[in-house]
């Protein structure tokens, strides 16, 4: 199903990024460019994220829990 119009972007496209490690709304809208052009479709691609078990609060960390909730963006965990 296509969630973001605009730029032609599916939820699968969107669950294979996440599986890739993207777990911020930010790495996905700079990576696929969703919510760039009419921002429609934010909520829907929040929807996908929170379905493939990224934080509900969108904070790009997928598990809390004391010193293990480091928020690493997607660029430093494939450097590390
Ligand atoms: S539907 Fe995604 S930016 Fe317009």
């Amino acid at each position: 199903m296509i969630v973001c119009v605009c730029k032609a972007v599916s939820d699968r496209k969107i669950r294979s990024a996440i599986a890739d490690g993207m777990d911020s709304f930010d790495e996905l809208q700079f990576e696929l460019g969703v919510a760039l052009c009419c921002g429609k479709c934010e909520a829907s691609v929040r929807d996908v994220m929170q379905q493939s078990g990224v934080c509900a609060s969108h904070c790009g960390v997928q598990q809390h829990g004391g010193a293990q909730a480091v928020l690493l963006t997607f660029y430093e965990r494939q450097a590390a």
